[in-house]
């Protein structure tokens, strides 16, 4: 995702820090007091602005959600926007936060306050998933969501894509048995190549289809801001869900 430099991105972002975990480290012993519950947590890879885990922790709210995203810029534009979308205010005209009672803060001021209700059951880290995956322990999560990642389409660059068997494996790892990987792509030459993949894994594949939009799984699919833009250029989205078999 190219992203121009957001002004301000570093204050904006430490305003709603409270709302972000800054490292893997201590987390996973921690979620129970992070979220304020035991609910079964659920990671996105790439989550971008935050359209689809918005639009999953409405819809499948027995969760919590870890939203990772690799660049900073954009980690701080899905915070603002989920916290918009809970109701806890909105960017200020000079450029703080202000909350709905109109109390104003600006930038540079200490991490606004929340309640754990009030945050809901998103959180949002910021950093490669290469570098975070293995610090995340065995079984330690329920299912993980990947939208349209990167194609790494040249030759040589295969070891990158999110669905390399090396990522699968890891996948399988931080997963529950029984727990699922959930991918979509509008790349045809990727999806293939991702559905090789799933088959030398522990996956087994649970589902897929070519095109989700004119398949059954529409109904309960989240349309991301990606998949709305491809699918606008006549792209058709192709979906798979795999089950851990470990
Ligand atoms: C093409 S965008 C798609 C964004 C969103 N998922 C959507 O469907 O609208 C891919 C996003 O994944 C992020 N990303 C790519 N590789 C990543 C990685 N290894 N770890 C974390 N984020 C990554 C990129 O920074 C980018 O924001």
């Amino acid at each position: 995702m190219r992203m121009r430099k957001k002004s301000h991105g570093n204050e904006r972002r430490a305003l709603l820090s409270n709302l972000t975990v800054s490292t893997t480290e201590g987390f996973f012993e921690k979620v129970e007091e992070i979220y304020g519950n035991n609910k079964p947590l659920r990671i996105e890879i790439g989550c971008g602005k935050g359209d689809f885990i918005r639009g999953k922790s409405v819809q499948e709210p027995d969760y919590n959600y870890l939203a990772i995203e690799k660049i900073d810029d954009v980690c701080v534009l899905a915070v603002e926007n989920y916290a918009k979308s809970r109701g806890l205010g909105d960017l200020a005209k000079n450029g703080g936060w202000e909350r709905p009672n109109g109390e104003i803060y600006p930038l540079g001021s200490e991490p606004i306050e929340f309640t754990k209700e009030e945050m809901g059951n998103v959180r949002f880290m910021v950093g490669d998933a290469k570098m975070l995956l293995p610090n995340i322990p065995d079984n330690a999560v329920d299912a993980i969501y990947v939208n349209f990642c990167d194609p790494w389409s040249k030759k040589g660059h295969t070891k990158r894509r999110l669905t390399y068997i090396e990522f699968l494996k890891m996948y399988s790892r931080i997963l529950v048995p029984g727990g699922t990987f959930n991918f979509k792509t509008d790349n045809r030459p990727l999806f293939d190549f991702s559905l090789e993949e799933v088959e030398k894994s522990p996956f087994t594949l649970e589902y897929h289809t070519f095109d989700l939009h004119n398949s059954e799984m529409d109904a309960t699919n989240i349309r991301t801001e990606y998949e709305r833009n491809f699918s606008a250029k006549g792209f058709s989205i192709n979906m798979l869900i795999a089950k851990n078999n470990k």
